[in-house]
């Protein structure tokens, strides 16, 4: 038996699995977190439904797969600067992060991952989109591999639809430099499966290093628009006790924003990832 410590429900062909069985936030013995940890390099996004927890808790939990880093644009919970909120509150438009991306491929070394807890929710909507990147890299043509083999995409923190939607809540930045910007392999090479990946999104990658605009501009959107294709993503529908754990590595996310008018309050710590190669 692959996993004798937690049951397994894939959600989509491409990536997810629903993990049950498990709570997460009672003391978790080395099996257990060695097979989460399994499920996660294999099914990208890992969901667990109905969990009950503290702060503390979920901090002890993230504590177990690696060490925390800061997100530099948005201030944690006071008393839990690692926990970040993300917030859309009843009268604002834009939602946080409302753009397919990966997280923060802006700084040198993007997180390995991601656990996101749901607090707050709209009486409908608010689901959250992932795509598998790997499948993705597969799907090329060898052509279109065989060109993007030793690209360097440039990222920034200042694209135009992501910074709109931290605006609202965005901390002071006197201490980092604005905006934040780093290269990184267009396809980079997964540190614990070896499998590659199609590193680039259209929430933080504005260029490929040696290109102009009128040469990188098109080949990004024909990859932007190839990274959408259904066959690559699944949708969670969050509930209250939702925890979701990405691979921020081998996946990207977009939150959906079709619940205007209302509350939704989700608290996310992320890990701390490496040099993309
Ligand atoms: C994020 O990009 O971290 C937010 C995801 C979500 O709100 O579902």
């Amino acid at each position: 038996m692959d996993f004798k410590n937690i049951q397994i429900k894939p959600i989509a062909p491409a990536l997810g699995a629903e993990i049950a069985g498990v709570d997460l936030f009672a003391d978790l013995d080395d099996a257990v977190v060695a097979e989460i940890r399994r499920a996660l390099l294999r099914y990208r996004v890992i969901f667990f439904r109905d969990q009950d927890f503290t702060p503390e808790q979920h901090l002890a939990f993230a504590r177990k797969f690696g060490a925390l880093v800061d997100y530099p644009m948005v201030s944690g919970l006071d008393g839990y600067p690692d926990i970040v909120p993300v917030v859309k509150l009843e009268d604002e438009s834009h939602n946080f992060g409302g753009i397919w991306h990966s997280d923060t491929t802006y700084l040198a070394e993007p997180p390995m991952g991601a656990i996101l807890a749901a607090r707050e929710l709209p009486p409908q909507g608010g689901d959250t989109m992932f795509a598998n990147m790997v499948m993705a890299y597969d799907a090329l043509s060898d052509g279109m591999k065989a060109m993007l083999e030793g690209l360097t995409a440039i990222n920034s923190s200042a694209k135009g639809v992501v910074a709109k939607s931290r605006e609202a809540r965005q901390k002071g930045m006197n201490d980092v430099p604005d905006p934040l910007v780093a290269e990184h392999p267009v396809v980079r090479t997964h540190p614990e499966t070896g499998e590659k990946i199609l590193y680039v999104n259209i929430g933080h990658t504005v260029g490929i290093r040696g290109m102009a605009d009128e040469e990188s501009g098109p080949l990004l959107e024909f990859l932007f628009r190839h990274q959408r294709h259904d066959e690559f993503s699944c949708r969670f529908s969050w509930a209250p006790g939702s925890v979701a754990f990405w691979d921020n590595r081998s996946t990207q996310h977009y939150p959906l924003n079709d619940y205007h008018g209302f509350k939704r309050v989700m608290h996310r710590i992320t890990l701390a990832g490496d040099v993309p190669v």
